[in-house]
């Protein structure tokens, strides 16, 4: 029987810690990710699942595994290496990030993850959610995972109001059954992904929701998701936008260098130069690009 250790050790919350591994056990989606617990197989899913749909991250997650299958090889290969390998994920300063991280494990941890939050936290581009993901999915730590998914689950079915980050952690934490770090947090996070949705919940599909605090009280207004911390994942316009730009230019560095004269039709900003002169600043000065003889290319 699940148990925690924190005050949501009580029986409600007992009851439905147990629905919900429960219903996991019987619906868990079978993910290349969870099949291993590799800590930097661990870390590429989870910098890859950040800002990028599971159904986009499938495909690419073990062809990139496969150029970089661990921190040496990442570290050792050029960092425009990694953003090619990085091809449809988007956000391409995580793999930026990446090949950053990688160096300093491969420099600083003797090649290996560290094991702790700190170490984790100290990495390039690895915030509370990362570090925390790979205590959990590869070193089976009982800490909490969360993300906007499970920050919105929390919020509703626990909580039944707005969480401050620091109360949604705390929850997240003391909800954990004992041992059973890794099946929760899966549990959680399919949860949120799949039936405690941000819009139109399917809560008559919901393995929890006769203990759902939200549910309990009517699902009235306002939706405890709403403005509760870490729950609005919101991604801003792409259409038009500066990454849209920089994305483009992005991908046509993955082919090959391009001209400065041609940086604007590569943005896709024909008439308009300067802007894409600056998004071309931006992606040097993020470490994404460099400008050698005349021309913009990925960073050597
Ligand atoms: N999103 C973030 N981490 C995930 C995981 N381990 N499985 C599915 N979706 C995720």
């Amino acid at each position: 029987m699940p148990s925690t250790t924190g005050p949501l050790a009580a029986p409600p919350y007992r009851r439905l810690a147990e629905q919900l591994l429960a219903w996991s056990e019987r619906t868990r989606r079978d993910l290349p990710w969870r099949r291993t617990r590799d800590p930097w197989a661990v870390l590429v899913s989870e910098l890859m699942l950040q800002q990028t749909q599971v159904a986009r991250v499938q495909p690419r997650y073990l062809a990139f595994l496969e150029r970089f299958p661990d921190p040496a090889s990442c570290a050792a290969a050029a960092p425009g290496e990694v953003v090619r390998a990085w091809d449809g994920l988007g956000y391409n300063r995580r793999a930026i990030n990446l090949h950053r991280a990688a160096t300093v494990i491969t420099e600083q941890h003797g090649g290996r993850l560290p094991e702790d939050l700190d170490g984790l936290l100290a990495l390039p581009g690895v915030g509370p959610y990362t570090a925390r993901a790979v205590l959990v999915f590869a070193f089976e730590r009982d800490h909490g995972v969360v993300d906007t998914n499970a920050a919105r689950v929390i919020a509703r079915a626990v909580a039944g109001g707005r969480l401050t980050a620091r109360e949604v952690q705390e929850h997240a934490d003391e909800l954990v059954p004992l041992g059973r770090g890794w099946e929760w947090n899966q549990a959680v996070l399919d949860l949120g992904a799949t039936i405690c949705v941000r819009r139109a919940p399917r809560c008559g599909e919901c393995p929890v929701a006769a203990r759902c605090a939200w549910a309990q009280r009517g699902h009235d207004d306002p939706d405890p998701a709403d403005g509760s911390a870490g729950t609005s994942s919101g991604q801003s316009r792409f259409e038009g936008s500066d990454r849209q730009g920089r994305g483009r230019l992005v991908q046509c560095l993955r082919t090959g260098p391009v001209e400065l004269d041609r940086l604007a039709d590569a943005a896709g900003w024909p008439d308009d130069p300067d802007r894409a002169r600056r998004a071309a600043d931006s992606l040097v000065s993020d470490g994404l690009a460099e400008y050698a003889d005349g021309q913009l290319a990925l960073p050597a």
